[in-house]
């Protein structure tokens, strides 16, 4: 006995659930690469990812996924041999560091804990010692979609300008472009970069890049440029310069669609709902609790609000995964790197509303029930709760 057919539910961290708006943009024939529509939507995804990354430079687009997109970062920037920083808060910035190691560039990881964020004291603390100034860089995540932290990209650019210290700052914002704030400018992050499959609610495929102008200037002297991922080529005149070849049609329309109906809604509002739809998470994993779970990240304001991690003894979490997907017909992510076993992702990041994270923290507390974990007081009831609350405690002019 299954209650798993119906319209399936994905909410792994990434891709994210497609809106029917953006499966319409993008069902359209080949078109013209050199002129009409194609160039409009080119430049009003650039337009609409420039607003979101709050950059005053207008981003480049690729045909490519996120771990494209930090190979162009590291080969539009760097020579051979320069070193890099790298903030361990999980798996993913350490795992671009591995990419610019492949590249010939040298690698120090600042040793972080998967269940904290970076800590901006030890950040500041090493700049401090490197008083010749070796480290040409440092990378970090807004949120990890392993661990389920987010790091305080502003506090962590306070730390470097304490010290003084000309790094470039370099942020993937993969898992979190769309779900929260991010200021490039303001911030003083001298390149983010991000994808379409997450936050930006469209199919995987692009990858987007945003560059402050003290990183352009570095990008001239880099020896590890290639002609595909290069920035000043991509700065061409030409349409077709701007991918570097044939653009990904559909996928620029989708995108295009996805963006407009974030502007509809108002980014403000799109991050709000990522807020509420987070703290009902979070209040359903608190009820959980009672059944054995703890959240990965130990200190609640680490807590992401696209992508929340929890954990159980064991085995339990995969066999909850296991039932939520063949029973109810949610997809769940199962945990990565040193968590792959004991923990389970609750990607809430793009199109999700409170009927479809309320339906997915339900099938969880029935998988409860089935494996003989039953709660009194249920995760969705928790949750439920919380949403209510939320809307009530909150308005329009609060911070998000
Ligand atoms: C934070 C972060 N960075 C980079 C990546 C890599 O992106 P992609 O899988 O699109 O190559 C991911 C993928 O989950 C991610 O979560």
């Amino acid at each position: 006995m299954s209650f798993a057919n119906g319209r399936e539910t994905v909410l792994i961290p990434g891709p994210s659930i497609l809106p029917d708006r953006v499966l319409g943009a993008m069902h359209r024939a080949s078109m013209d690469i050199y002129a009409g529509p194609m160039l409009d939507v080119t430049a009003d995804c650039q337009s609409g990812l420039q607003q979101v990354f709050g950059s005053s430079t207008v981003p480049y687009l690729y045909a490519s996924n996120g771990h494209g997109v930090w190979e162009a970062v590291l080969t539009n920037l760097f020579s051979s041999g320069e070193k890099l920083l790298v903030l361990e808060s999980g798996r993913f910035a350490v795992g671009w560091g591995e990419m610019a190691r492949f590249l010939g560039l040298e690698i120090e990881v600042l040793p972080g804990r998967w269940d904290s964020a970076v800590d901006p004291d030890a950040l500041e603390e090493r700049l401090r010692q490197d008083s010749a100034g070796d480290i040409a860089a440092i990378l970090v995540v807004q949120i990890d979609t392993a661990s389920g932290c987010v790091n305080d990209i502003a506090t962590l650019r306070n730390a470097i300008d304490a010290t003084d210290h000309e790094a470039l700052f370099l942020v993937d914002a993969v898992a979190s472009l769309g779900t929260m704030p991010f200021e490039l400018d303001n911030w003083g992050v001298d390149v983010a970069i991000s994808a379409s499959q997450k936050g930006l609610m469209s199919p995987a495929g692009l990858g987007f890049v945003a560059v402050g102008e003290k990183a352009k200037r570095k990008h001239r002297s880099a020896q590890l440029r290639t002609p595909y991922w290069d920035w000043t080529a991509r700065d061409g005149d030409v349409h077709y310069q701007k991918y570097c070849g044939t653009p990904p049609e559909q996928l620029l329309f989708g995108l295009q669609e996805a963006l407009k109906m974030m502007f509809e809604e108002g980014l403000p509002e799109v991050y709000r709902r990522h807020a509420a739809v987070a703290t009902a998470t979070r209040a359903a994993i608190s009820a959980w609790e009672a059944a054995g779970a703890t959240f990965n990240i130990s200190e609640p304001a680490s807590r992401s609000n696209s992508v929340s991690v929890f954990r159980f003894d064991g085995t339990f979490a995969a066999e909850i995964v296991d039932y939520c997907r063949t029973q109810c017909g949610v997809t769940l992510g199962s945990g990565l790197g040193n968590l792959v076993k004991e923990s389970i992702r609750i990607g809430h990041m793009g199109h999700v509303n409170a009927p479809t994270i309320l339906g997915c923290l339900g099938s969880i507390d029935a998988a409860l029930a089935a494996k003989g974990r039953a709660l009194e007081y249920t995760g969705v009831g928790a949750a439920s709760h919380a949403l209510g609350q939320w809307a009530n405690s909150r308005s329009s002019d609060d911070p998000i």
